[in-house]
């Protein structure tokens, strides 16, 4: 696409302006290029690594905004304060409420009021944000929107940070019992991504992130699935660090399938113009679910269901088979994730259906799998189908059916 200023026509002498013949209609059309880093790192905050602070010259005064919540402040602040300290950095630490209830207009207020306080020099000076996927979306959208754009490092210290909220352009907050109600597309500058966080985030956690990369494997990557099937269950307990004997080690290349697929299907869709995504996969049921079954469910709880679902309904069509969905069913079992919940019946499903209807510009494009590692879009999904997919989902989950 071209930049450029077009006007109606002049028709008068020299170009200029004819009494009579009035310009009086342009049009703007410009370009914004978006660039941005995202890296695997090891041990971020180990004082030999320069990562986090490698914008700093040599003796430079420089200083930092560093944002957290209360749970990373209590498990890494310390550490945190020693690394700036040690490399000579000014860092002054806001630390916010953690979880999602929190996720609101006012954290966003109080990072911009430290913003203030803090004087920062937009030019110079990118805010950190270290946290999970709330802490990373508000102090995202409050970049945004500081001063209409203040660039931002973000380093994520959950899964579902690691492998999604971390790598894409999104920011934004819960309002008014509305999720993400209001936000903006505004991508770190640099992501620094490192596992060894993982090391302290409780193993229900760790599912939740979990749920998002099976979700890369059943709609892209055959492989990966295979990893999830045949290593799931000790990556889970092993909270994806390294094995301690040094045997080979699966999180490896679990994390960095998961992120590589996640970001080729952002990266020529950032800003979400295409409305058939299968990234959207796990993510047509789920919103009502979550929202029906809070604060029972985590997120990638409720996408896991939507996928156990959606993997029937293939599985009815024909797209999957029986030995496909059972693989399916048992991987999410091994990855300490739910493939069924008592609101999963049509009172609920239905008008979920409808309500993604609505957000994708009238028409379902529905992601189904097809067979295990690609996706196909349906329109056509019936209620019967889904009220009898729903049913084998629970006969399924109460041992009635093979
Ligand atoms: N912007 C995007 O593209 C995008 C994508 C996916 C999800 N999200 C958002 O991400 C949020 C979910 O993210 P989340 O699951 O990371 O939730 P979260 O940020 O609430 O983190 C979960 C809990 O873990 C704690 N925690 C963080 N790091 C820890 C660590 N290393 N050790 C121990 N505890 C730690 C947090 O304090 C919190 O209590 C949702 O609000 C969702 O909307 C955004």
């Amino acid at each position: 696409m071209q930049s450029g200023l077009q006007s109606t026509e002049r028709t008068g002498s020299g170009g200029l302006f004819t009494v009579g013949n009035p310009i009086t209609h342009w049009s703007v059309r410009a370009v914004k290029q978006v660039d941005y880093e995202v890296r695997l790192e090891e041990g971020l905050l180990d004082l030999g690594n320069r990562a986090i602070i490698e914008d700093v010259a040599d003796g430079d005064h420089a200083r930092r905004l560093v944002v957290v919540d209360s749970v990373v402040e209590e498990l890494y602040g310390a550490r945190i304060r020693a690394y700036f300290e040690h490399h000579g950095v000014e860092c002054r630490v806001l630390v916010l409420e953690d979880g999602e209830p929190a996720k609101d207009l006012r954290q966003v207020q109080e990072v911009i009021k430290s913003l203030d306080g803090f004087g920062i020099d937009r030019r110079r000076e990118p805010v950190i944000a270290i946290g999970g996927g709330v802490l990373m979306d508000i102090v995202g959208f409050a970049a945004s929107i500081y001063r209409r754009a203040t660039p931002w490092i973000r380093i994520p210290t959950t899964l579902i940070g690691l492998v999604d909220a971390g790598v894409g352009a999104k920011t934004g907050v819960n309002n008014d019992g509305h999720k993400n109600r209001v936000g903006t597309y505004f991508p770190a500058d640099r992501t620094l991504l490192d596992r060894t966080f993982l090391a302290t985030l409780d193993e229900r956690h760790i599912s939740n992130g979990l749920a998002e990369i099976l979700k890369i494997a059943l709609i892209k990557d055959e492989r990966l699935f295979g990893l999830l099937e045949e290593h799931g269950a000790r990556l889970l307990a092993e909270r994806l660090q390294s094995p301690p004997d040094g045997a080979a080690d699966a999180a490896v290349e679990v994390v960095e399938r998961a992120i590589h697929g996640m970001l080729e299907e952002l990266q020529p869709n950032l800003w979400e113009k295409v409305l058939e995504r299968v990234v959207d996969y796990g993510h047509s049921f789920s919103p009502v679910i979550e929202m029906h079954a809070l604060p029972e469910l985590l997120h990638g709880e409720a996408v896991a269901i939507d996928m156990a679902l959606t993997t029937v309904i293939a599985e009815q069509r024909g797209l999957v088979t029986s030995e496909e969905r059972r693989r399916v069913l048992s991987v999410m079992t091994g990855l300490g994730l739910p493939s069924w919940h008592e609101l999963c019946t049509p009172k609920l499903l239905v008008p979920a259906l409808r309500d993604t209807v609505r957000h994708r510009d009238g028409q379902q494009r529905l992601p189904l799998p097809q067979g295990i590692g690609s996706a196909v879009f349906v329109n056509d999904l019936t209620e019967n189908e889904l009220e009898s997919a729903s049913q084998l989902l629970a006969d399924l989950h109460w041992g009635d059916a093979r």
